[in-house]
């Protein structure tokens, strides 16, 4: 993903890898889609991936992996204590973040689960730039309260603010002020805010962050999962970053934290995850709980090849050419789907394309779900399959009103060096045609509906035969084909 100039007119992102091994696909006919999708639920979280052709669900576990660290991995010690394979992981870590400790785990939330263990206690507050699930989750059951505090400007939707993940440093000193010092567990930053779109965060902003953390005495925690994406984003937005190597972008941010926790599934493109911590008293107050919820100190519930495989990959990371590649696709992808008028969030960020369904199918009402409706139909249209962001992934009320999303997003996770820009090109091509086509998209009602978590597992039905009207349009419009 080097800087190169073409000729043409077209710039498109260039891969900076080859393809040396290859996953089949295949895409079923738009009759069997319907059957499956039918028997899913309209869930795309209950499809069988046999059944998808460009499973855009998450980049979680499932970005590639390089060859280097696929031979890592066969030299991997196999240990339960003392594996020189962990060894390998604690010295890079300690070399990119210059944190002196580190405890392992066996994915984000798991570090989320010890963290909030350790440090929320009831009636305390954790402020962030925004939540993700699992960690509000965790936070929450440990009887903490959730304040989210990006700015009021990174919740639009179409914006050309670079830093949208940005925490509005006003509205941490009100919270401060309100709940006092000591009732704040820490202050959480996420990188490439995932539930916003994948919207980086700066570091002027998070220097500012920082410097109330220090002044009031509170810890700075950074979930650093999305970081690669924040990474690239700070080398090409941020004009203080522009002359700097991703390492040096890196450690200057390392250096504004306290502790920094990630899911290895997306950082460093293996699956595990792990704390990295400034301070030995709160290192010592975390520790026990690794061998008591993950596995011995020295591997966490990771496989040591995992391990191996991640030491490499954070190496990786540290390259400009590996992590260009994720945003480049998704920034082609988005200004694309701009261009034909096809509601996105913009600007481009990491992870993925966030299509607006709010706009996109403005005719369905939140009470029937327009994000999942049009996950539904995309399936049923390219056999695409994303992810709903919106009312179906939030909570009913205790009385059983619906909770009403902010936003309505399908999320099209571009898992790092998986697709192509042709396969990239298809989706694009049926989104636009889906978009002409909207108003044959109806809504979904729940046929089960379970009490917790609802959208992993939550069947739902078409409110007409829209479906049906779908596949027709699309028999008509392209004859034949697949
Ligand atoms: N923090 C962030 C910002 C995440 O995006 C995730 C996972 C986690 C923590 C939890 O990590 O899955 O390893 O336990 N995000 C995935 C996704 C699930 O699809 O966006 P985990």
């Amino acid at each position: 993903m080097s800087k190169i100039k073409y000729f043409g007119d077209e710039t498109i992102p260039l891969e900076m890898h080859k393809v040396r091994i290859v996953q089949k696909l295949g895409l079923p006919p738009i009759e069997r889609r319907l059957e499956v999708m039918t028997k899913a639920g309209n869930n795309t979280f209950l499809l069988p991936n046999e059944e998808v052709f460009l499973d855009m669900l998450t980049d979680s576990g499932v970005n590639a992996m390089s060859d280097q660290q696929l031979a890592a991995m066969m030299v991997a010690d196999d240990a339960y204590a003392g594996s020189a394979t962990y060894t390998r992981l604690e010295t890079k870590l300690r070399d990119i973040f210059g944190m002196e400790y580190f405890l392992p785990a066996h994915q984000g939330r798991a570090c989320e689960h010890i963290l909030a263990k350790v440090l929320v206690t009831p009636g305390s507050v954790v402020p962030m730039n925004y939540h993700f699930t699992t960690t509000k989750a965790h936070i929450t059951l440990q009887g903490g309260v959730v304040e989210e505090l990006v700015s009021d400007a990174g919740l639009e939707v179409t914006s050309r603010l670079p830093f949208k993940g940005d925490m509005d440093i006003g509205k941490l000193n009100a919270v401060i002020a309100k709940w006092g010092a000591d009732k704040v567990a820490f202050v959480r930053v996420e990188s490439g805010t995932n539930l916003i779109g994948g919207q980086p965060v700066s570091i002027e902003n998070l220097a500012a962050v920082s410097a109330v953390c220090r002044a009031n005495g509170i810890m700075l925690v950074m979930d650093a999962s999305l970081l690669a994406d924040n990474l690239h984003f700070n080398k090409t937005r941020e004009p203080s970053c522009k002359d700097l190597s991703i390492r040096e972008i890196t450690r200057k941010i390392a250096d504004l934290c306290d502790i920094i926790y990630f899911s290895a599934r997306k950082l460093g493109c293996a699956r595990g995850g792990g704390i990295c911590i400034r301070h030995q008293d709160v290192y010592l107050k975390m520790r026990g709980l690794v061998p008591l919820y993950e596995g011995f100190l020295t591997y966490g519930g990771m496989s040591v090849r995992e391990i191996e495989a991640l030491t490499v990959g954070l190496e990786e990371t540290m390259d400009e050419d590996m992590i260009n590649q994720g945003p480049q696709f998704i920034a082609y992808m988005v200004d694309e789907l701009d261009r034909r008028g096809v509601p996105v969030i913009t600007p481009p960020g990491g992870l993925g394309c966030h299509v607006d369904a709010k706009r996109f199918v403005d005719h369905i009402p939140q009470s029937q779900y327009p994000a999942g409706a049009l996950a539904s139909a995309l399936y049923i249209a390219a056999g695409i399959r994303g992810m709903e962001r919106g009312t179906l992934s939030e909570q009913r009320e205790p009385d059983g009103r619906e909770v009403f999303s902010n936003m309505e997003l399908v999320r099209l996770a571009l898992p790092r060096r998986v697709f192509t820009l042709s396969q990239v090109k298809y989706a694009i091509d049926r989104l636009s045609w889906l978009h002409a086509n909207r108003r044959l998209v109806g809504g979904l009602t729940f046929v089960e509906e379970p009490e917790v978590l609802r959208f992993f597992y939550g069947l739902l039905k078409p409110v007409s035969d829209w479906q049906e009207r779908l596949v027709a349009k699309f028999r008509a419009d392209f004859g034949d084909s697949l």
